[in-house]
């Protein structure tokens, strides 16, 4: 690209961000990339933005949304003071979570806090929690730098669906919405949706929503010890504890769902994952690790499979997963199967994703269950 049109490209962008702070500002949504999914922006201090919100999106009000601020432009992210930048929305900032903001903003980690008593209800759901991230995506962080404030953003999709991974595929989720704005900033790199961590017990850090940045890296990173939500830290039964954790959205188990229907399959055993349908289903999409030459002896006469390459590295597979369900939902076959993520830490956001996109899958899906 030459220099000339380099710098239109940029100045065109922030000629448009503007628009978008104003829009921001004035009530009004924006649509906006971060590294991990699209996002649907409303201003955190504005009610009836935050309305829009669920309205548009179909998404009950008594789910929780995340607030997104930007980090300050230093050179050494450590220098950065975050205690005056959260005091505004966050009760009590532990160590803990310092450490944490320290190691992993901006980035795809989302932190969960009791919230200062100014947050509105109307964006945690009534809860006295606050879920907090600083994305970094260049736009994002232009975009939150210049609003000088938190913006409210879900993934941008219609509730239940697949998130968007690219400005594309916002416009066809929402496109009926011709007012809506949509901040072009090209392919989401991480792909899934940020990791979600509970601080607000105060007790120990609890992990919500699997994601890119896993226990096993916080814990080599900050000595951290985050727990699974069935796990307890003495290690004595601690059935309660689910029971008593926030309300996730995409902990429900229909969710991040194509209309095709989706199902997993077990290393070489294809075939089985078709039993489960009585009428035999005559165009499959199968996808294939790329590291596998093909499906090799399974076949099946009647059945006319494609196969479709799936990278076999845990990162490069979460950056592609939606693009691929949004691409092969659209491409009209009668069952899509993908493998069965292997075991491990790093694939737990797959898998967590690809069970919820099977569970909610399909033309009349269990759409009661995913909403
Ligand atoms: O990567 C992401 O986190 C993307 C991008 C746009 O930042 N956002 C995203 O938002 O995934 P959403 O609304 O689709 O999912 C946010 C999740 C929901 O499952 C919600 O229930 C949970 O965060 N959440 C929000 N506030 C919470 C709270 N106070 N306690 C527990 N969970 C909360
Ligand atoms: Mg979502």
């Amino acid at each position: 690209m030459s220099k000339e049109i380099a710098d239109s490209a940029s100045l065109q962008s922030s000629v448009v961000i503007n628009e978008a702070v104003q829009t921001l500002r004035d009530g009004g949504l924006v649509a906006f990339p971060t590294e991990t999914v699209y996002g649907l922006g409303a201003d955190a201090k504005n009610p009836e933005a935050i309305k829009k919100i669920f309205s548009i999106k179909g998404r009950p009000s008594h789910h929780p949304l995340i607030v997104h601020i930007a980090a300050p432009d230093k050179f050494d992210q450590n220098q950065i003071d975050w205690v005056p930048i959260l005091a505004p929305w966050v009760r009590d900032l532990s160590e803990d979570a310092l450490k944490l903001i320290h190691a992993f903003w901006p980035g795809p980690l989302t932190l969960v806090f009791k919230k200062d008593k100014s947050v509105l209800s109307e964006l945690t759901g009534g809860q006295d929690t606050v879920a907090i991230r600083a994305p970094a995506h260049p736009i994002a962080q232009e975009l939150l730098r210049k609003f000088k404030g938190g913006v409210v953003a879900p993934s941008a999709n219609r509730f239940g669906k697949v998130s968007p991974t690219s400005a594309a595929d916002v416009r066809s989720e929402f496109e009926g919405e011709l007012e809506l704005m949509v901040l072009d900033g090209g392919d989401c790199e991480v792909g899934i949706e940020s990791t979600i961590i509970d601080l607000s017990s105060g007790d120990h850090p609890v992990l919500l929503r699997p994601g890119l940045i896993t226990p096993k890296v916080i814990f080599a990173k900050t000595g951290i010890k985050v727990y699974q939500p069935n796990e307890s830290k003495d290690n004595t039964s601690n059935g309660n504890l689910a029971d008593a954790l926030p309300r996730v959205s995409g902990s429900l188990k229909a969710h991040y769902a194509p209309t095709t229907p989706l199902r997993l399959y077990a290393p070489g055993r294809v075939l089985d994952a078709l039993s489960e349908f009585p009428d035999i289903k005559s165009r499959v999409a199968v996808a294939v690790w790329d590291s596998e030459s093909s499906l090799g002896e399974d076949g099946h006469p009647s059945v006319h499979f494609e196969e479709v390459e799936v990278p076999s590295d845990s990162t490069a597979f979460a950056s592609h997963l939606y693009r691929a369900l949004r691409d092969l939902d659209q491409q009209e076959w009668d069952l899509i199967l993908f493998p069965e993520p292997p075991i491990g830490e790093e694939w737990d956001g797959v898998r967590d994703r690809l069970q919820r996109a099977c569970f909610g899958s399909g033309p009349s899906s269990s759409s009661q269950d995913s909403n």
